[in-house]
């Protein structure tokens, strides 16, 4: 199957294991709507679709499904459940994975998505999978202690569910959203702590139900403005005060720092305050309204009061810079361009990211980089050097 040839060739897929399940279970079957080629493509499938035609089901793209089962380091005979079922192609390729020893529960919030797994697993020869429909964030208790717990949306915080459900030493995969950024986090339970085995760069569907935490969003320059300050965690900002820093001029700080894809350096950053994303109109820099930013769907930023700043790169894209809007942006922009100097000095993109949760009632380390509290848990990064 050439999909899974070229999963095989990007090392995407290592283990003969995974590459068997994805070989044994067939793609099309989950997605009976589209093209033989699109279902087995190498992009997501949406079937699903909310009256805004927001999308809120979806088949992941065959990297990413190949990807988190590297991850979840699965065995013959293991218990697993699965948060988010969707078209129930995950849940057949775990059914393959843990054989007539193990058992997969997977659980699914949409009752109409939750119809069509079941029947697409019957289908698939995978009937033996328990397909229940619910919130996910509150587990499916009936079938736990669970070796391995899967979440297949994005997810801001680890519900206790999932810590009473998972056995010691048994593994919790989860696209976590940290200060808006996501990853797929590989946790491994020591008693009442999580810890991280593997970190992935990843973008999912969020969660739905009581688990549910949206960022905030904050205009700069009006609704609809060139500048959108993506929020996460509940930061405090004062969006009056920074919705005005586009009618300050812009100023631009360069580090002499090489650019290069910044996966950890955003973990750096992140543990400033006033982190967020930042999105921004082309229609903007094209006109010399404001600085084009590195990426125009998010680049890294740093709001301050009134003013906000953002990275940018030069025009052969060799340099890292800040660029700044606000009574304090000069400031701002030279504060940001210290920490990125700082990253680079201590190894820059050659540092990996660690996660460790806590649970919020009996969390007591704080010595990470970044400290995040949430509801439930406590996520402390660190960003530790490459061995
Ligand atoms: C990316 S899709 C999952 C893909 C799926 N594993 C597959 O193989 O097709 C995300 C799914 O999570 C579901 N979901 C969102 N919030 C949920 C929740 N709180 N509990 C259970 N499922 C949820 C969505 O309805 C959606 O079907």
């Amino acid at each position: 199957m050439a999909m899974v040839d070229q999963l095989r060739e990007w090392k995407v897929v290592c283990s003969e294991t995974i590459e068997d399940a994805l070989r044994a279970v067939p793609r099309h079957v989950f997605v009976p709507d589209v093209p033989l080629e699109k279902a087995y493509g190498f992009d997501p499938v949406v079937t699903h679709r909310d009256a805004e035609g927001i999308a809120i089901s979806s088949v992941s793209a065959p990297g990413v499904v190949g990807g988190m089962l590297e991850q979840l380091n699965i065995r013959p005979g293991c218990r697993v459940l699965e948060i988010g079922a969707g078209t129930g192609y995950n849940a057949a390729l775990l059914a393959h994975l843990v054989g007539f020893t193990g058992a997969v529960t997977t659980v699914e919030y949409d009752a109409a998505v939750t119809q069509s797994a079941r029947e697409a697993l019957t289908k698939a020869g995978y009937g033996d999978v328990t397909v229940v429909c619910g919130d996910g964030a509150f587990g499916w208790a009936d079938n736990a202690p669970y070796d391995r717990i899967i979440v297949t949306a994005g997810a801001w915080d680890i519900p206790p569910a999932w810590w009473d459900q998972l056995a010691d030493g048994g593994l919790l995969l989860v696209p976590l959203r940290m200060r808006g950024l996501t990853r797929t986090v590989a946790l491994e339970r020591d008693g009442a702590i999580l810890r991280s085995r593997s970190v992935k760069e990843c973008g999912f569907i969020p969660m739905r139900g009581v688990c549910a935490v949206a960022e905030q969003n904050v205009w700069v320059g009006g609704r609809d403005g060139d500048l959108l300050l993506r929020v996460d965690d509940g930061q405090p900002i004062d969006a009056e005060a920074v919705g005005g820093a586009l009618d300050h001029p812009g100023t631009v700080v360069w580090t002499g720092v090489p650019f290069a894809m910044p996966e950890i350096l955003d973990f750096w950053l992140a543990g400033m305050d006033g982190f967020c994303r930042v999105l921004a109109s082309r229609d903007a820099a094209q006109n010399g309204r404001l600085v084009a930013p590195m990426f125009f769907w998010g680049s890294m930023g740093v709001f301050d009061g009134g003013s906000v700043a953002y990275l940018t790169t030069n025009a052969d894209m060799s340099e890292l810079g800040v660029c700044a809007y606000g009574p304090d942006g000069r400031e701002l922009a030279n504060r940001v361009a210290g920490r990125i100097r700082e990253w680079d000095s201590v190894g820059g993109p050659r540092m990996k990211v660690r996660v460790e949760v806590h649970q919020i009632d009996a969390a007591s380390s704080s010595d990470g980089w970044l400290v995040i509290d949430k509801k439930h848990s406590r996520v402390v990064v660190r960003t530790v050097p490459t061995a």
